[in-house]
């Protein structure tokens, strides 16, 4: 669900594009009047939007906004114009060459739906001339290398549906990989978390804990580690709750000393349009605070504004 607040009657892309340049000329920018364009237009606005600055003032309103904006601010709204597809592109793009993330590359890989990953491939091939396989194979390595390949080529279902006996296989095949025997056997868990769907490893997750007492979570992170585990923890917590899974995302680039701006910024960015009302539930019931008053303590200015008004009202 989504927190965006757009207007019922939003004015038309034309208006929009003509009050932008309105806020982009004279001395210094009008910041506060593009975010309040920006950050109130939703998926299908934006694009249309885009299109009309082009056609009017013959320059990419990106290139425009990159060169009015900057810093954190900057970096958020270059981050949210893009559609879904192509701004995990450029993410997961950005995290394999200018500053390596592996973290952020397993986050989207592993998060997104088989569909979206669908999309990705085709738009970062139409982007970027190479293959998302290629770089996932020259920056990435070992089981971490081969589950991300196996989770981007399997098709799975999307669907609600599970075979209760299979789960149960399943759960005891990761028993016997893991807790039960001495060392790891990775290929085991390689292939039931590449092939097997949400839904399904959801009813696995929940068959293990009736079975073994212990969480599968808990035995990923006794019998994996680096990047494999954190590939397969999140495709777990995904499979049961994406929602509260962002939410520990984002606590993480919260808590302590410092803020980490990257991560706040593209979980923000990403998942405004999909289940930020979700995750500001599970933010709230896990950390007794709202992820409202969090981020409003971790950034300032307009950065901050423009956070803020993607999270939408705190409820
Ligand atoms: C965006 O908002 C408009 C008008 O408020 C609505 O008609 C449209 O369905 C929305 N698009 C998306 C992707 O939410």
């Amino acid at each position: 669900m989504s927190t965006l607040m757009v207007p019922s009657v939003p004015p038309t892309p034309r208006d929009d594009a003509k009050h932008l340049h309105k806020a982009f000329k004279g001395f210094g920018c009008d910041t506060l009047a593009v975010i309040n364009i920006l950050a109130y237009r939703n998926a299908s606005q934006r694009p249309l939007l885009e299109h009309e600055y082009k056609l009017k003032y013959s320059q990419d309103l990106s290139k425009r906004l990159s060169s009015e904006l900057s810093g954190n601010l900057k970096k958020a709204v270059l981050l949210w114009m893009p559609e879904p597809a192509r701004r995990d592109a450029i993410v997961v793009r950005e995290a394999f060459s200018t500053n390596i993330d592996l973290k952020a590359v397993t986050e989207v890989l592993c998060s997104r739906t088989p569909s979206q990953l669908l999309h990705l491939k085709q738009v970062y091939l139409a982007l970027f001339g190479v293959y998302l396989e290629q770089d996932i194979q020259s920056q990435t390595s070992g089981d971490h290398e081969k589950l991300l390949l196996a989770y981007l080529s399997i098709p799975r279902s999307e669907g609600p549906e599970f075979d209760r006996t299979m789960a149960e296989n399943d759960a005891q095949a990761l028993y016997k990989a893991g807790e039960k025997r001495w060392g790891t056997d990775e290929g085991t868990f390689r292939r039931i978390f590449s092939e097997r769907s949400r839904a399904h490893m959801a009813a696995v997750g929940s068959v293990y804990k009736h079975m073994y007492g212990n969480t599968l979570k808990k035995a990923i992170k006794s019998e994996t580690s680096g990047y494999f585990g954190e590939a397969l923890m999140t495709i777990i917590q995904c499979a049961e709750n994406p929602a509260k899974y962002f939410a520990k995302v984002l606590r993480k680039a919260m808590k302590g000393l410092g803020t980490d701006d990257k991560t706040l910024i593209r979980v923000i960015v990403t998942r405004a349009e999909i289940d930020m009302q979700y995750i500001k539930v599970e933010y709230r019931n896990k950390y007794g605070k709202s992820l409202n008053d969090d981020v409003h303590s971790e950034t300032s200015g307009h950065y901050r504004s423009f956070l803020l008004t993607l999270l939408g009202p705190d409820q």
